[in-house]
């Protein structure tokens, strides 16, 4: 049992989308969270875990309450565990279009979406990860989407992320393990 003074964490991020899919997993399992947008420093490592710690330590030392913060990356086997940590640099720059072509032609479509989740409080530095295996589907696929859901495809199922409705998505995805072994810490 982790909880802050006033019984509320910051969830720091400049991407919505994030805090939009953890708030019923959290709020679930007791955790109260509230959104705090903000761009954090980000700091160059292959390890998700490091990068999240290091997020978390700059969003304390902006706000000075608790936070998590979550850094997630999309390791494709048959480039090397590429994009991985630098998911977010490659989605802005060749972006899906240019990550199907890298693929092209190749029969093994693996991938791993994984997600870290670190909580800061000034004095506690933990993450929290979690992955899920899957594919990358042949075209984009799904209409309301955001990031790499119009591409990734869970193992066991046959929707990319994007086609699934917001309970599946999260049901699925790579975050909610990460925040679950974060609540279960967090709120004991
Ligand atoms: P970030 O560095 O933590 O922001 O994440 C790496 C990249 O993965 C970013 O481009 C995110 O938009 C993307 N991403 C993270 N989680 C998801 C997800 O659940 N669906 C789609 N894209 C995601």
């Amino acid at each position: 049992m982790r909880r802050s003074s006033d019984d509320t964490v910051r969830f720091v991020s400049s991407n919505r989308h994030k805090y939009d899919e953890a708030l019923p997993v959290l709020r679930g399992l007791g955790v109260r969270v509230e959104y705090e947008r903000a761009s954090l420093q980000e700091i160059q490592s292959d390890e998700l875990a490091i990068i999240a710690r290091a997020k978390a330590r700059d969003a304390y030392g902006r706000l000075g309450r608790p936070v998590i913060v979550e850094d997630d990356g999309l390791f494709i086997e048959a480039l090397g565990g590429f994009p991985g940590a630098y998911s977010s640099y490659a989605l802005r720059t060749i972006g899906i279009a240019g990550i199907l072509r890298l693929l092209d032609g190749s029969g093994d479509r693996r991938a791993t979406f994984s997600a870290a989740i670190a909580y800061d409080d000034g004095s506690e530095s933990r993450a929290f990860e979690a992955s899920v295996r899957g594919v990358i589907s042949e075209v984009s696929r799904g209409e309301k989407s955001w990031g790499y859901d119009p591409v990734f495809v869970p193992d066991g199922q046959d929707k990319t992320f994007a086609e699934m409705g917001p309970d599946q998505k999260i049901g699925a995805s790579h975050r909610t393990g990460a925040l679950k072994a974060f609540a279960k810490w967090y709120a004991g």
